[in-house]
């Protein structure tokens, strides 16, 4: 089979390897490792510098105990194997004002992808998850909706034994493809054309 992973343009290459497997090995991430990740997230660009992020992680033994409760069974079937468990939240409000922060998502995306690439040079997957008990999340941190957006949660290992995932998910243990470039960026001019012709959903 033909690699998925194929660049349209030039492109730096941490871009096209990064992928989320969930074959992890249990290895644990030493704390400077850790901290590097926290320190690329930190440096993210953000809405008035407000760096709405905030990341909740699990490394000690019994903090992984009380986070491996919230992913949903299938996630957990992988994600109970990583040695860092991670729950990205953002402030719906900004600190300077208490307006609400209508951009703290996006802003957290920007973290958490710095994060991830971050991960990927020092030779560690990452892996998103949205299939996690929200309302635990919350609870397990002890912090309100009104204050913070539980965003994803994240887990963070050394790549491991494709054997030891179930038999679907071993299945699918590589990376996958992207949409095409001309659907993805358009210039203005040929953004009327891209619609009429159904070019994008
Ligand atoms: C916000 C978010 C939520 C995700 N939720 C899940 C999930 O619950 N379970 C899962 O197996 N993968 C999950 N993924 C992984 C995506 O399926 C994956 O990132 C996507 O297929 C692109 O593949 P790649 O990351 O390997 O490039 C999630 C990714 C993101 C960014």
């Amino acid at each position: 089979m033909s690699s998925p992973r194929v660049p349209q343009a030039a492109v730096d290459g941490q871009f096209v390897n990064r992928w989320s497997g969930r074959a992890f090995a249990s290895d644990s991430i030493p704390q400077p490792v850790i901290d590097s990740l926290f320190e690329a997230a930190r440096w993210a660009p953000s809405c008035f510098n407000e760096q709405p992020w905030l990341f909740v992680y699990a490394a000690a033994e019994a903090d992984l105990a009380r986070m491996r409760s919230l992913p949903v069974a299938k996630n957990r079937s992988w994600a109970d194997r990583a040695p860092l468990l991670v729950l990205v939240l953002a402030r719906t409000s900004f600190e300077k004002n208490g307006k609400p922060n209508r951009h703290a998502a996006f802003d957290a995306g920007a973290a958490w992808m710095s994060l991830a690439l971050q991960a990927h040079a020092h030779g560690l997957m990452t892996h998103a998850m949205a299939g996690f008990d929200e309302a635990a999340a919350y609870s397990l941190c002890g912090v309100s909706p009104q204050r913070y957006t539980v965003l994803a949660m994240i887990a963070v290992g050394k790549s491991g034994d494709a054997a030891n995932l179930p038999p679907d998910l071993a299945a699918i243990e590589h990376p996958n493809g992207r949409k095409d470039a001309g659907r993805v960026a358009v210039p203005l001019s040929g953004i009327a054309a891209l619609l009429a012709a159904g070019g994008i959903p």
